[in-house]
Parts: C-alpha cells; sequence; structure tokens
C-alpha cells in the first residue's frame, strides 16, 4: 500500500517537521494609512503627533511613533513606557477583557513596548453579569500616563466586528489580537444551566472565534499577524465543577490549531497560553498568598514574545505561571494491530491486547494529521500482507517485522548503477550548491573550456545517489518504507579526482543494519567505479522511523563517526545567502523529490514550505572547506563527513564554521535566522600541501628522471591493477630528493579499487614511505644498485612497513622497466 505521507521515492533529506519555522525575514515595517474617522473619545485622547501614519508622512522625527522598531528612544520614550529589545512599535494590538487580571497585564506591557493598543472590557463582574466602561477607562488612562498609545473598546467580544473597528478607526490596522476575556460560570456537571453552558461557549469560544474572525483578512491583507487564544488547565486536564468551562476552553485549543494551519502563509500565526495567575477568577479558589505570587506580569512576557514578528512559534501549546513557561504536544503510544486479515475485529482482541494500546514505551509523538494518519496505512498493509492478526505487531507506522535476519541482509548487494554525464552535469552541480561567475575561483568549475577544469568533490554523491534506493525495499524480513526515511548523515571519499564526464558505475552494498529502538539505521556502502579504477566511496546513512525493536545490535564499528569540533571560536567563518530557487536547481542534478519544490507536498510532510536537498547544504560546505583551506585544489580533498541536523529552507543563510586541526577541516554548518544547526559534526579530511620551497627555490619537479618512471608504473597499474591490488594489497609513499630537498612526492596505491599511481601524497595513509634521491631513485630502477644496499648505505630511508618493500621490488623489476 502506498505509504499516505509520501510516493515511495527516494528522499535522501527528509526530516520531521520541525516546529522552529524560519522568522518571517526581515519584513519592512507598515505604517498604517491614515487615521481614519475615529471615535471622538478616542481623537479626544490622541494627541495629532501620535497618529502612527502621519508622523510617518510626515517625518517628523520628535514623536514615540516616528521612530523605527529597534531605535533609541525618542524624547517621549523615557519613563516606563520605554522598554528596549523586542519593539512593537507600528503595531496595533487588540487584547480582550483588558479591563484587569491578566488582560491588563498584556495591555500594559505591549503599550510598554511601543505598541498601540486597544483595551477591550464588558466591565461585567467575574460571572458574566452586568457591564461598566470604568475597567478599559482605567487601562488606558494608565497606559496614557506612562507615555503610551491606547484606546478603550466597551463591546462584548460577542460583537467581534466592533472591536476591530476600533483598532482600525483609532490607529488604522490590525496586527495582533489577544483573546483573553473570560467569566466563569462554575457548577458540578450535572447542575450545569442550559445558559451557564451557553453563555461560557459564547463568551470564550464563540466569542474568541467573532474578534479573530474579524480581524482575519486585515492580518491576511498585510501578510502578518499574531494570534492569542487562552485556554486552561482545566480545559487540559479536566476539573472539578467546570465541565462547561473545560469544554470551551479546550475548543479553543482546537480552533487554533487549525487557524495555525491555515494562517501559516499569511504568516498568521496563532498559539494558545494556559495561564495560572492570581485575577479575580482565581481569588475564589486561590489562597491570597498565591493569587499574590502568581503575578499575572509572570505570564504576559510569554504572549509579549509569541506576538513579536521575529518569533517563528505556531500553533504550539504552553502552560505559564509564576515566571514559569512549558510547552505541551500529544504523545501516542505506538499501540497494537487487533484484528487479521479478512477476520472481525472483536473486543476480545482489545482486551487482549489492552496493555500493549496503553504501552507508552517507544511512544511518538504525532505533529499534524498526517503523522498522525499514516499509521493507519501503515496498519492496513500490515495486515493485508500478514493476513493473521499479529500478535507482536509494532504498529505505529513500524515497518519492520519482529524476525530480521540480519546475517541474510548485512554484505547483500542492492544493484549497479551506470551514470553517463557530460560536462554539463558537473557544471549544473556546481551551480546548484550556490557556485557562481562572481568568484573568479569558480570559473574552472563552471567553464568547460577553463585549462583547470574540474568537478567539485562533493559531486561524488550524485553518481552514487540512485544506486541503492532499488534495492532497499526489498531485504530480507524488513518491511521498509522509503516514505518513511530520513538522511541521517553521509560519508564521501575520493581516491582520484572526480572525471568531468564520462561514465560511472556504482555499487551498493548493505554495511550494516543497526536497532535504535524508534528505528532502523542502514548503513549503504556505495563504490564508484571508471572502468576498473575505484574513485570513490560513500556511505549513507539511513534512519527508517518506526522500523526498529528487532532485537539487532545499536552501533557498528563499519560506521564513519562524526566528530566533535574543537570547542575553540571557529578558525574561518562563511557565509551563504541561498536562493529562493535553491532547491529548484539543485535538483536538476538528480534528486527529483517533490518534497523539495511542491508546496503542497511539503505541507503534507508538515513543512511549512518546502525544504532545500541536505545533500545541497552539505555540497555548500565542502566548497567552502575546499576554499579556504585547499585554494580549491580538488587534488587536496580526501575525505568528506556529515550529520544532518535540522532541514533548511531555500532562501535562508548558510553560515559554515570551520577549524583547522592538521589535516582536518572539522566544520558545522548553521542556519543564521534561526541559529540551529542544519549539519553538525562534519570534516573534512585534505590531503597535506606539498612541502613548499622557500623563496627562490623552485621545485625541481620538471628535471626529474623518477617521474617519468611514476608514469610508466601509472600506465602498468592502470592495466593490470587489479591482479597487483590482490597480490600487494599495500600503499607505497616516495618522496623523491632533489639536493637534499623534498622535489616530488608519487603515490603508489595497490591497496584501493583497482590499483592508482598518483602524484602527491597518500590519500588515506601509506604503508611503507621511502625517502631517496633522484639520482638514486633511478640507479635502484635501472638495478645499478639493489634497495637493501641504498637502505645500509643511509641512501634510502624507509617508514612504516619496512616488510612490504619487498613486495615493492617485484613492482619496480617487472613494471617500471622504461
Ligand atoms: P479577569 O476576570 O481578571 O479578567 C477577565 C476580563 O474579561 C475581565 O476584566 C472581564 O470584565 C472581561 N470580560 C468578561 N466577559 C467579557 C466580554 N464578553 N467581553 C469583553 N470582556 C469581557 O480574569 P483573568 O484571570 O485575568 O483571566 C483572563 C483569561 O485567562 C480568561 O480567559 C480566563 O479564563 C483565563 N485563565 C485564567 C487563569 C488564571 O489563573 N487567572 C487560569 C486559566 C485561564
Amino acid at each position: 500500500m502506498p505509504s499516505y505521507l509520501f510516493p515511495s521515492l527516494p528522499q535522501p533529506f527528509l526530516f520531521p517537521p520541525s516546529p522552529h519555522l524560519p522568522c518571517p525575514s526581515h519584513r519592512t515595517l507598515q505604517f498604517p494609512a491614515g487615521g481614519g474617522a475615529g471615535a471622538c473619545a478616542v481623537r479626544a485622547h490622541r494627541p495629532a503627533p501620535c497618529c502612527p501614519s502621519r508622523g510617518r508622512r510626515s517625518g517628523a522625527g520628535a514623536g514615540l511613533w516616528d521612530r523605527g522598531r529597534t531605535q533609541a528612544v525618542g524624547p517621549r520614550r523615557t519613563g516606563a513606557m520605554a522598554a528596549a529589545g523586542l519593539r512593537f512599535d507600528g503595531r496595533v494590538v487588540l487584547v480582550t477583557g483588558a479591563g484587569g487580571g491578566l488582560g491588563r497585564a498584556y495591555a500594559l506591557a505591549f503599550a510598554e513596548r511601543g505598541a498601540s493598543v486597544v483595551v477591550n472590557d464588558l466591565g461585567g463582574d467575574f460571572k458574566g453579569y452586568g457591564k461598566s466602561s470604568s475597567a478599559a477607562d482605567k487601562v488606558v488612562d494608565e497606559i496614557r500616563a506612562k507615555g503610551g498609545k491606547a484606546v478603550p473598546n466597551y463591546d462584548s467580544v460577542e460583537d467581534g466586528e466592533k472591536l476591530v473597528k476600533t483598532a482600525l478607526e483609532a490607529f488604522g490596522r490590525i496586527d495582533i489580537v489577544v483573546n483573553n476575556a473570560g467569566i466563569l460560570r462554575d457548577r458540578s456537571f450535572v447542575r450545569i444551566s442550559d445558559e451557564d453552558w451557553d453563555i461560557i461557549h459564547r463568551i470564550h469560544l464563540r466569542g474568541s472565534f467573532l474578534v479573530t474572525r474579524a480581524a482575519w483578512d486585515h492580518m491576511k491583507n498585510q501578510k502578518f499577524g499574531r494570534i492569542i487564544m487562552t485556554s486552561s488547565a482545566a480545559g487540559i486536564y479536566g476539573n472539578f465543577g467546570q465541565a462547561n468551562y473545560s469544554a470551551a476552553k479546550l475548543g479553543l485549543l482546537g480552533l487554533s490549531n487549525t487557524i495555525a494551519i491555515e494562517g501559516r502563509k499569511y504568516n498568521i500565526h496563532c498559539n494558545t497560553i494556559a495561564p495560572t495567575a492570581g485575577s479575580r477568577l482565581t481569588q475564589t479558589v486561590m489562597p491570597q498568598d498565591l493569587v499574590d505570587a502568581f503575578k499575572p506580569e509572570y505570564v504576559a512576557p510569554l504572549v509579549v514574545w509569541l506576538c513579536h514578528e521575529s518569533c517563528a512559534e505556531n500553533g504550539s501549546l504552553f502552560e505559564v505561571g509564576a515566571g514559569w513557561i512549558g510547552k505541551l504536544r500529544w504523545e501516542r503510544s505506538l499501540g497494537a494491530i487487533v484484528r487479521g486479515k479478512n477476520q472481525p475485529m472483536t473486543p476480545e482482541a482489545v482486551r487482549d491486547k489492552w496493555e500493549k494500546v496503553c504501552d507508552f514505551d517507544n511512544a511518538s509523538k504525532p505533529r499534524t494529521i498526517q503523522e498522525s494518519i499514516s499509521v493507519l496505512s501503515d496498519a492496513l498493509s500490515q495486515i493485508e500482507s500478514q493476513g493473521n492478526v499479529s500478535m507482536n505487531s509494532t504498529s505505529s507506522g513500524s515497518v519492520v517485522s519482529s524476525s530480521v535476519d540480519t546475517a541474510s541482509i548485512v554484505g547483500r548487494g542492492l544493484g549497479t548503477n551506470v551514470y553517463k554525464y557530460t560536462h554539463l552535469e558537473p557544471i549544473l552541480y556546481a551551480l546548484g550548491v550556490g557556485m557562481s561567475t562572481k568568484d573568479p575561483d569558480h570559473l574552472k568549475f563552471l567553464f568547460e573550456g577553463s585549462e583547470e577544469f574540474c568537478c567539485l568533490p562533493s559531486f561524488g554523491v550524485i553518481p552514487a545517489q540512485t544506486s541503492m534506493f532499488d534495492g532497499v525495499p526489498s531485504l530480507p524480513g524488513l518491511n521498509i518504507d522509503l516514505a518513511r526515511m530520513l538522511h541521517g548523515e553521509q560519508y564521501l571519499e575520493l581516491y582520484k579526482p572526480l572525471p568531468t564526464s564520462g561514465e560511472l558505475t556504482s555499487v551498493s552494498t548493505v554495511a550494516d543494519i543497526l536497532d535504535k529502538g524508534s528505528g532502523a539505521v542502514l548503513l549503504i556502502d556505495v563504490n564508484t567505479y571508471c572502468g576498473k579504477d575505484l574513485v570513490c566511496y560513500n556511505q549513507f546513512s539511513l534512519f527508517f522511523i518506526g522500523a526498529g525493536r528487532f532485537g539487532g545490535k545499536r552501533t557498528s564499528e563499519k560506521a564513519k563517526p562524526t566528530a566533535v569540533p574543537p570547542k575553540r571560536p571557529p578558525d574561518a567563518v562563511i557565509s551563504d545567502v541561498t536562493t529562493t530557487d535553491q532547491a529548484a536547481l539543485y535538483r536538476l542534478s538528480g534528486d527529483w523529490n517533490p518534497l523539495h519544490l511542491d508546496p503542497s507536498f511539503a505541507a503534507l510532510g508538515g513543512f511549512e514550505k518546502p525544504i532545500l536537498h541536505g545533500l545541497c547544504t552539505f555540497g555548500f560546505a565542502a566548497r567552502n572547506v575546499l576554499k579556504q583551506f585547499a585554494n580549491n585544489d580538488v587534488n587536496r580533498f580526501k575525505a568528506i563527513k556529515v550529520r544532518f541536523a535540522n532541514p533548511v529552507y531555500p532562501g535562508q543563510t548558510l553560515q559554515t564554521e570551520m577549524w583547522k586541526e592538521g589535516n582536518r577541516i572539522h566544520f558545522q554548518t548553521k542556519i543564521k535566522e534561526t541559529g540551529e544547526l542544519a549539519i553538525a559534526g562534519g570534516y573534512v579530511d585534505m590531503v597535506p600541501a606539498l612541502e613548499k620551497p622557500s623563496a627562490g627555490e623552485p621545485l625541481m619537479t620538471k628535471g626529474l628522471q623518477s617521474n617519468l618512471v611514476f608514469e610508466e608504473i601509472g600506465r602498468r597499474v592502470k592495466e593490470m591493477g587489479n591482479e597487483l591490488v590482490k597480490k600487494v594489497n599495500a600503499i607505497f609513499q616516495w618522496d623523491i630528493t632533489k639536493d637534499g630537498k623534498t622535489a616530488m612526492q608519487w603515490t603508489i596505491d595497490l591497496k584501493n579499487g583497482s590499483g592508482a599511481v598518483y602524484q602527491g601524497p597518500a590519500r588515506s595513509s601509506a604503508d611503507t614511505t621511502f625517502t631517496l634521491s633522484d639520482e638514486d631513485f633511478m640507479d635502484v630502477v635501472q638495478q645499478k644498485i639493489n634497495p637493501q644496499k641504498a637502505f645500509f648505505s643511509g641512501k634510502l630511508k624507509v617508514k612504516g612497513n619496512i616488510m612490504l618493500s619487498q613486495k615493492l621490488e617485484m613492482i619496480l623489476k617487472d613494471y617500471a622497466k622504461l
């Protein structure tokens, strides 16, 4: 059965949705247009220069409202109404029920931070009887006395339109709605009258709906809105005597959850709080010392933060009081399947599985309706495929049977894939990871006519990435669903620079399978060959949600580990602003997953919008390290390892922080806008640079006779490398000297793939290193002196495994004939 969330496509980078969405990026603050025909009472209290639109249009610089959001205070921003930090200048806030208690604290806090506030309050008693203008007026006076801007509104929240009209008439816009007004009609359940049930729902739930609906289109048009719903612990947990109130209060959470989804694309966020504070509502149930201790001022800062334009939180629920804040979420047990194929579902089967249904071990925490429902499609496919009641079912999206024959999986081949390409693909890839002709250094990656035209080393993941997916779903005993896969980690090692065009063959095998409890990790090794030459090796670490608990091991010695970066500040930091079309461009290199382009597909996965490919971020980081520490010399790039920590949205800024420790460059990539890590524990291993000659002493590489010999050995190794690798299985490094100084380094690799001979030190560590002069080398090759003699006479120095030099003699004798 196809997955409910995603079709079965390769998903090289798929993460659960992050609650931390990017901030609504540096929008320009729009000031309200025109003051409108405000109510007389409002006008009377509002000195003309204080109108935000007026101040802005006239350019007058004297008033509080003429200032930018974070600028220093103006002449009027003195005294209590002068808080810096999170500012709301130019914003218009409507707080319902702001004549006392929590609402008053919110109104004062917003005004203090520069907002224009509508102080709404009906002014009745706590049961909702009566009305009066004095409650709202008192708070408005208090704000104005401190130099803030506020107008009163005395309507009931049931007249939602009127409240919003006051905001528009007084200040020309509405940015923030805090639904706070409330009353109590506590009775034990059976004693609740129809009236007591209805009025609680009308004020709390319907009132919040009506006020919010009245503000909605204004928020939508201006692409900004922040809404708070006020719930209660009585709703979340239940409370004796508050059935009407509990029902309405938890109804507000449902309302908020859906508004958060519908408003997201307009930058309208809605969050819910369940506060505890001393007020006239709680006076009846709390001792006076607690009423005094639980100040509304210990709740208001949360509301202020949630309503700030820089706060990305949306659709969340918080408990708050006494200066403490906690976030709540849903937790769901793994559950159990209680029926078999073509069998009725019986209450007895439910009873028998009850313990498992209620067992919260390895519980999941669904955050979206899609995550919630996906378990059902998994359950259906399990039922269809198993035929019988599965007494050991792991359910909850588990996609693995209880008996996994790991021995038959590990080492299994997943497929061979041939990747044919021209110079176009490496160029497209380079553009996809942010290279640009703006940087003259980049030309050699972007222009096939450049003398130094070459592939970025990280391009090595491209031929490898598709070869492994075909075989994954059909591993024995493992009913894996690619749609529930996360790309956890990536390792890439290069044995020679990647050809700029040609045909590469990638062979994939399962290196290991790990049981992480909440999921299974597959380590997949991919060797990529050009002809017989091993060009690069990738290890993909893939996490399959819900596929764990099959009794396997947790760790593997085959896994390439990440590395913790040094504690000191980074040695270098490079920032790249990704473009809005970064994913659209990167996908042309072969990852067609719609998650990275199609908003509705991304929304299905719980993402605010399509996310950037993890391997694209990887490419940005890799090229930054290459430039910073190897001057873009691709020959020096040996290996890279990363762990993908958080998704990136196209348009966000990547900050690659780098630390040099010998030949290892540690790095991590941060998302500048959120401060979150996109890549953690990363490193690049470099081939050391050739020993540099001192000034005026150029390397004498040109006149070296040994070069010819090594080139010849290289040709022979190309022809019969496979055979030699079997016989020798070692890496030899040669340091050739001229006039007592290292003039050239060569490596004969007869250990990896089908062997290789290249200039420079060994890319992985050499088994044996020989140092001798160019002349002595030629003497040895031409058998004028035998290697033992050269060694004992001090002409030949050997480091490492000296015994292996015997094998070398054979090579020199047989293959170095000129
Ligand atoms: P409060 O009684 O001091 O404030 C509520 C305000 O709403 C009052 O000023 C009242 O006049 C006003 N109001 C009532 N009906 C209205 C209507 N139809 N239209 C406009 N205004 C109206 O109470 P408190 O404690 O400040 O409560 C604020 C909100 O927080 C309420 O929604 C309450 O249910 C909720 N809450 C409070 C808790 C607490 O510990 N104080 C606990 C959980 C929830």
